[in-house]
Formats: C-alpha cells, sequence, structure tokens
C-alpha cells in the first residue's frame, strides 16, 4: 500500500521531531501533525523557527526545510485524520494521578480519545500507529474502539515506538539503531517500513508481534534506567571506601559484554519517561500476581529518589547543617543538557528539599525559562506560589545568579558551565565557596586550586 497523506495526533517532544524527519526524507508524503493545543500550533507555526515551543539541535533546520512543503501544523484534527491513510497517535501517557492504579498505571485516557476521535470521522480505511509509549496490550482496546464503530471502514493497528532521547533526537532519528514496528496485518507493516527505508536500512526495520513491541519499549527504558541507579548505587559505596565512580564505570565499561555509555553516576535520571514507564511495568507485573518481577523493578526508582535525596542531605549537612537564608545557586534546571524540557528533572526535588529547610535559591538555566521554574514548584503543591516565588529567583546570566552564593548545585551537565570563569565565580561568591557537582563535569584539581571546596558524586 503507497501512503501518500500521514497526520500525527500530538504535535510535542515525539511527534514534532519524528514527523519533520519523516516529512524530510519522504518529500512525496504530505505530514500533518495535529494537536488540540493551539497555543503549541501556533507556537510550531512561528515564522521564527527559533520559537519553536521544543528546543531539540538540529530540529528548526528541518522544520525550516519541510514546513508550508510536506510538513504543516493543524488544529484541525478531523480535516487531517479524514483525509489521510496512516495515523500516528503520539499522545502523550502520563502517571494516573487518580482512581485505580494511581501513581502508577499509565493514563490511557488521551490515547483513548484519539481512537474514538478516530473511530467517529474515518470513512477510508486507515492504518493506526501507536507512536506513544503503551502498556503491553494496549492496541487490543484501540482495536476494540475502532472494531466497533458500525461501519465497514477497516482499521490496521500497528505498535511503533519511539526510541529518541531528548537533546539528541534528530540525531536519533536519522540514524536509529533500530526502527520497531508490531502488527498483525503484514500490508500495513510494509507500508510503514517504505516510509522509514527512505533513510533506515530493511535490516535495522525489526518486525514483531504488536505485543512484543509494546514490551519491547517500556523494556528498553527500564534496562536503561536500571544501569544508572546500577552505577548510582555504586556512587554511594565509592564514596564511603575511596573508590572513585568514574574509575569503576570506565573499568567495567570496558568489558564489552557490559559497555561503557549510560554509565554516568548522576544527581539521578529525570525526564518524562523513565519514572513513568517503570512504574507502568511494575503495575503490570503486579496486576499478573509477578510480586517479585515487580518488586524487582520497583527498586530501580527507590535508589533513584535516594540517590536525589541523598544530594541535598549531603549539600545541607556540607553547609554546617543549615541552609536556611542561604542563597544557593543552581546551575541548570531541565532534566538533561541541550533540552528546555523539565519534566521530573531531579533539580525541582532537590529544590523542593532545599526550600523545605528555609534555602533561597537561584536558579539559572540556558534554556528554561523563567516560567517554567515557578510552575514545576507550584506543580507540587509543597507550599503556596507566593513563598515560592519570595524563595526563588531565576536569572539569565550565571554570573548574577551565583553572586553571594553560599554553594552552587550543578544540576543539568549543559556544556556552557565547563567554560565559564571559574575564578572569576569564586570571587563573586561568599566564602567558604562550596560547589556540588552533581554530574561530575568540573575538575576537582581546578576547583580546588581556585579555592572552591568542591564536591562531586561518587568520588
Ligand atoms: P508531549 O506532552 O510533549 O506531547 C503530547 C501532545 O499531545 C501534547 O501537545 C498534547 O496537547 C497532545 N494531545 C493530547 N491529547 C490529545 C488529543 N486527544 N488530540 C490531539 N492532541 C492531543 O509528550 P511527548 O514527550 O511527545 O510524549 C508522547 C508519547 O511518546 C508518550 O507516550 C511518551 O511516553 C512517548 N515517548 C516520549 C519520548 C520523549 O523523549 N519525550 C521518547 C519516546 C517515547
Ligand atoms: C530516554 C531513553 O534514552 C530513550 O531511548 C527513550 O526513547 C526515552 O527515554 C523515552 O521513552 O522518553 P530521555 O529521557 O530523553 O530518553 O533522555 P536520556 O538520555 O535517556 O536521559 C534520561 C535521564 O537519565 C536524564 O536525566 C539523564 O541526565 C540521566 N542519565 C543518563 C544519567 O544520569 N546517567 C547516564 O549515564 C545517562
Amino acid at each position: 500500500m503507497k501512503i501518500s497523506k500521514i497526520c500525527c495526533i500530538g504535535a510535542g517532544y515525539v511527534g514534532g521531531p519524528t514527523m519533520a524527519v519523516i516529512a524530510k526524507k519522504n518529500p512525496n508524503i504530505q505530514v500533518t501533525i495535529v494537536d488540540i493545543n493551539a497555543e503549541r500550533i501556533a507556537a510550531w507555526n512561528d515564522e521564527d523557527v527559533s520559537k519553536l515551543p521544543i528546543y531539540e539541535p538540529g530540529l528548526a533546520e528541518i522544520v525550516a526545510e519541510t514546513r508550508g512543503k510536506n510538513l504543516f501544523f493543524s488544529t484541525e484534527i478531523n480535516k487531517a485524520i479524514d483525509e489521510s491513510e496512516m495515523i500516528f497517535i503520539s499522545v502523550n501517557t502520563p502517571t494516573k494521578t487518580y482512581g485505580k492504579g494511581k501513581g502508577m498505571a499509565a493514563d490511557l485516557k488521551y490515547v483513548e480519545l484519539c481512537a474514538r476521535n478516530i473511530a467517529d470521522v474515518a470513512k477510508t480505511d486507515k492504518i493506526v500507529v501507536e507512536k506513544s509509549t503503551l502498556p503491553v496490550r494496549t492496541a487490543q482496546a484501540i482495536k476494540s474502539i475502532l472494531h466497533n464503530t458500525g461501519s465497514d471502514v477497516k482499521f490496521d493497528i500497528l505498535s511503533n515506538p519511539e526510541f529518541l532521547a531528548e537533546g539528541t533526537a534528530i540525531q536519533d532519528l536519522l540514524n536509529p539503531d533500530r526502527v520497531l514496528i508490531g502488527g498483525e496485518s503484514e500490508e500495513a507493516i510494509e507500508a510503514l517500513a517504505n516510509i522509514y527505508g527512505s533513510w533506515v536500512p530493511q535490516d535495522q526495520i525489526l518486525r514483531t508481534n504488536v505485543w512484543s513491541s509494546e514490551l519491547s519499549k517500556l523494556t528498553a527504558n527500564a534496562f536503561l534506567a536500571q544501569r544508572i541507579s546500577s552505577i548510582n548505587a555504586i556512587s554511594e559505596l565509592c564514596e564511603r571506601t575511596e573508590a572513585d565512580v568514574s574509575e569503576v564505570a570506565r573499568a567495567i565499561g570496558m568489558d564489552s559484554r557490559i559497555g561503557s555509555k549510560f554509565l554516568n553516576a548522576s544527581i539521578g535520571f529525570g525526564g518524562s519517561c523513565f519514572q513513568k514507564d517503570i512504574l507502568n511495568l511494575v503495575y503490570i507485573a503486579r496486576s499478573y500476581g509477578l510480586n517479585e518481577v515487580a518488586d524487582y523493578w520497583e527498586q530501580v526508582i527507590i535508589l533513584n529518589d535516594h540517590q536525589k535525596r541523598r544530594f541535598s542531605d549531603n549539600l545541607i549537612s556540607t553547609l554546617y547543617n543549615t541552609v536556611s537564608g542561604k542563597k544557593i545557586a543552581m546551575l541548570g534546571w531541565a532534566f538533561k543538557k541541550d533540552t528546555n524540557d523539565t519534566r521530573e528533572s531531579a533539580a525541582i526535588y532537590v529544590a523542593d528539599h532545599l526550600l523545605n529547610e528555609q534555602a533561597n535559591i537561584a536558579v539559572y538555566d540556558p534554556k528554561v525559562p523563567s516560567q517554567k521554574v515557578y510552575s514545576d514548584l507550584d506543580y507540587l503543591q509543597t507550599r503556596s506560589e507566593e513563598e515560592n516565588k519570595d524563595l526563588v529567583e531565576t536569572f539569565d546570566n550565571p554570573y548574577d545568579a551565583v553572586k553571594d552564593a553560599h554553594a552552587i548545585a550543578i544540576m543539568t551537565e549543559w556544556d556552557e558551565f565547563k567554560t565559564y570563569d571559574w575564578k572569576k565565580i569564586f570571587g563573586l561568591m561568599k566564602k567558604p565557596a562550596f560547589i556540588f557537582d552533581g554530574r561530575n563535569i568540573l575538575n576537582k584539581d581546578e576547583m580546588t586550586e581556585i579555592g572552591f571546596e568542591y564536591s562531586s558524586i561518587g568520588k
């Protein structure tokens, strides 16, 4: 089946970059990304591509090249569904905040709404592609909604999970380790494989059954997050034994069975997916009565929470057991470098803990806007919005943020932090001047030489 028109429901961190790359590599296919959020769509359509709603290296250039030619952003969801032969569902699937499975299961209401929308509007046969990360067996629910419309429209459902990481999304999409397509209908699978085939070698396009595909996505994130919790667990042991976690990571990473990637000890992983997807995996395992399996994976989250807490506890105890009234400058708020995304960023939880101890927090992040810092803290509902406003100040210049600070906490591994004038920063701070390097990006000897009291993770 030849596809000429694609629609993607959800213009977020996945829908936007993924469809931009599909459009770039398939100039003959018209790609329309739709969203209920009119403000987000307007930002995607902004003439000035530096104002796109998502910051990703390389994204603005691709949008500038394709937008208006074969890539379109719109709020006309029904029209786009009606006109397309293939529809990607790329909406958010957050952890449920209410009812059964609260705090654990994925909230599938947005996905279900999409399925119902497609069922209502479709007059011709459609291939529906699950791009969102979904619990294993979700395709069954989508199928049931689509197949009970009473019309004779035929729907094929495919699972095509996305493995891109934020900050490197465009590179990941252009050179994926693999593309995964799960489905029943060979014709539908090949239609999607052909689209990726414009730039991905066929032997890197895996075809599986739907359930393996859905479960592989949760499993991949669980394994990745597990590596971080594993090295973070060792980092605490290193701090007690005078071992150095970077040396340990290097030594074990050279074993080709272990591999060297994803072994950076940190303040704990953040981002919209690792925690959500593991909680979901734990919930699914428990719902099948597999308690040992559930407990095993839950420990990855428990350790991650411990790592965030340990970082702020250590900061407080080093500052003579009180941070009350002291200025703590946080460099970085995003959950990793090269993104403006702050979802589940460790910085939010460390700040919240320090605010409970009455610290004054100064935040500088190269890409995160001021209002996002406040809305992230307000969302926790730990204190009133007024109190957050009083205790937290944001800066658009790092040197202003660190002025008169008692300590600096490095929360994100932005490259620019390494090239700052650290002598000047030392001069601006209160003494003793402390640095808590939550990302191990600065050189201890250089910092100590300047006069800082420097500590990092796992050293
Ligand atoms: P996001 O919140 O950035 O974007 C989702 C978009 O869907 C929002 O703009 C929202 O307004 C829109 N939406 C919700 N319901 C809608 C509806 N009924 N009709 C139209 N639009 C609707 O989310 P995201 O980060 O792009 O994640 C989307 C999915 O992809 C999630 O399941 C996530 O787990 C998965 N995923 C995310 C990443 C990542 O790096 N962010 C990577 C791989 C997979
Ligand atoms: C992650 C996965 O890497 C993607 O493959 C997946 O598609 C995506 O989740 C998803 O499903 O959403 P992402 O969360 O964007 O991507 O970014 P990562 O690079 O995985 O980083 C996640 C967190 O782990 C960040 O806070 C990062 O700083 C931290 N991290 C990463 C470490 O602390 N140490 C490491 O060695 C690597």
